[in-house]
């Protein structure tokens, strides 16, 4: 049975992160006219969507994830009309249009909170206020940058909960009015032309009522993450369940989790078919677990289970985001094996089943940025693991070391347009530091070189097309013979797909299995596969037999 949304497996998703993008006013700051002007890029690129993170009016306490207009622009970002217009010029191209939609939590600038501070109706339960308990905050929760998830509020005499920064009060969903308020924006801005949204941090909309304190380990300034009382709770799939019936699915829109799990195995609450949730979603796993874990059996293992778990659902597949680290420093080599490894990777996320996400500038192997000290960094989150760290005994080195390598600063260095000064981000001086590489590193070099990680990035999102089995196959993993060699197949009746991948520094031999015409492959600079050998990050998609060409 083909189902209403169907559509939605045919897209390929490019992230874009507003303010980093490209400046159309010297300002500095990323811009939606500079969105704009590189449509044609983007088109060239291949990808069929866009997701934007927040451009909505925002102090900017978490770059944009702190709102306090849903229904205004942030005036550095550009104007309604430039919003409209960049709607308009992607249906003008066949691309979706995908909006962040971050109703976890407000800004505390925004009105909502103003007025529920000043107790106004209906206002006065948008957020959670509580007493405070023996002159303190209401319990032990840490919130997720740091320090209590309480902080007290003078004018109403009151704490209020923030699970992010205390510039992001929670937003209480279990007050009628409030969830009314949600539906009546979604409605809104389904009515303007967007196609559909990336919901941020859900997994946390039920809070239990009475808030007890949390068990288990303390962070190193004294509080206890709340997760286990948080996650999984039916009162928030609920919530999520009656969103999709009145709104997701009705009114047509693509929808994408940002999603914390209590266990992979809840996963499949939130996307299996049978549930009414997403149609996909990203699993919160923070960079950390990955860092400590030898990456090609982490990929593989993570490739393997959320298979098993989620049979009858849809996957988004993606290695970067504003959140991360880049991926090819991260997961790949990003000095030796820069541009091979950054193309091995994409493969295998594009090989993998489900909906491929590029995040902007991976498709030119951006790098994660190098700083030389923690001022430099202008992320909330690295400047509190920072502080953590100290605290936790480590020293300052040892500190800087750890935050700046998870840093979310990595990833959110403007993009590298070309060798003109500042990547050609910008006229004036940049937000954020430009990573120096930019010279060698950048869009206007690999558009004129047809072997460039840009190239095969388009050559990759391109074969989607022709290649059913990359949509609909079916996995199976197959043993590579070495722990280092990620590899399966994708199947459909037409066609079966070998991708082999070795995600290390060292040669080893390719698994029997990879026989077949030649697709694409990372090597593709230097010299075909040999048949016998995968070289240090090689990777190699092969076309074993097609029934499809041949009728
Ligand atoms: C999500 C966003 C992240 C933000 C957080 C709070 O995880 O991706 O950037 O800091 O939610 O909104
Ligand atoms: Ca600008």
């Amino acid at each position: 049975m083909i189902s209403q949304k169907d559509w939605v497996r045919d897209l390929v998703i490019y992230q874009i992160y507003p303010r980093s993008f490209y400046d159309s006013n010297g300002d500095g700051v990323g811009d939606l006219p500079g969105v704009i002007e590189k449509l044609d890029y983007l088109q060239q690129l291949g990808v069929n969507a866009l997701w934007l993170s927040p451009f909505f009016a925002s102090p900017n306490d978490d770059n944009g994830y702190d709102i306090s207009d849903y229904r205004a622009i942030l005036p550095e970002f550009g104007t309604m009309a430039d919003c409209d217009e960049l709607i308009r010029q992607c249906h003008a191209r066949g691309m979706k249009f995908i909006m962040d939609l971050v109703v976890n939590h407000s800004s505390d600038e925004h009105e909502w909170f103003r007025r529920s501070a000043r107790r106004e109706d209906p206002y006065t339960d948008y957020y959670y206020w509580r007493d405070p308990v023996d002159g303190h905050a209401p319990n032990n929760w840490a919130s997720v940058f740091g320090g209590s998830a309480w902080e007290y509020c003078e004018e109403r005499g009151q704490y209020y909960f923030h699970l992010f920064s205390k510039k992001q009060p929670d937003l209480n969903w279990s007050c009628p009015a409030l969830k009314q308020e949600i539906h009546d924006l979604i409605r809104w801005w389904k009515a303007r032309g967007v196609d559909g949204l990336r919901v941020d941090a859900i997994s946390y909309l039920d809070k239990p009522a009475d808030f007890p304190d949390a068990e288990g380990e303390p962070t190193p300034d004294g509080y206890v993450f709340p997760a286990p009382l948080l996650l999984g709770r039916p009162g928030t799939h609920a919530y999520l369940h009656e969103l999709n019936e009145k709104l997701f699915t009705p009114l047509n829109l693509v929808t994408v989790g940002e999603v914390s799990l209590k266990d992979d195995a809840e996963l499949a609450d939130y996307v299996g078919t049978a549930r009414g949730e997403f149609d996909m979603a990203i699993p919160f796993l923070p960079p950390v677990a990955e860092y400590r874990a030898h990456i090609p059996s982490m990929l593989r293992d993570r490739l393997k289970s959320r298979y098993e778990i989620i049979p009858d659902g849809w996957w988004a597949q993606f290695m970067s985001n504003h959140d991360k680290p880049r991926q090819v420093s991260f997961f790949g080599n990003d000095s030796e094996y820069r541009e091979i490894s950054a193309k091995a990777l994409a493969l295998v996320n594009h090989a993998s089943p489900g909906t491929p996400f590029v995040y902007q500038g991976e498709e030119l192997g951006m790098t994660s940025l190098r700083l030389d000290s923690i001022d430099q960094y202008n992320d909330i989150g690295t400047r509190n693991e920072y502080r953590q760290r100290i605290l936790a005994g480590d020293t300052p080195e040892q500190a800087f070391r750890y935050a700046a390598d998870l840093s979310r600063d990595n990833a959110r260095t403007p993009m590298q347009w070309s060798a003109a000064p500042n990547a050609g981000f910008t006229t004036g001086t940049p937000w954020l530091t430009v990573n120096p590489n930019y010279p060698g590193i950048n869009a206007e070099a690999q558009l004129a070189d047809p072997t460039s990680v840009f190239h095969f990035y388009r050559r990759l999102i391109a074969l989607r097309k022709v290649h059913p089995a990359l949509r609909n196959g079916a996995l199976r993993m197959i043993d590579g013979g070495h722990d280092d060699i990620l590899a399966f197949a994708r199947e459909t009746d037409g066609e079966a797909l070998i991708l082999a991948a070795n995600l290390s520094d060292e040669s080893h031999p390719a698994p029997e299995a990879l026989r077949g015409e030649i697709l694409l492959q990372s090597y593709e600079r230097e010299s075909d596969f040999d048949g016998a050998t995968l070289r240090p990050w090689e990777a190699v998609l092969v076309c074993v037999e097609s029934h499809i060409k041949e009728q």
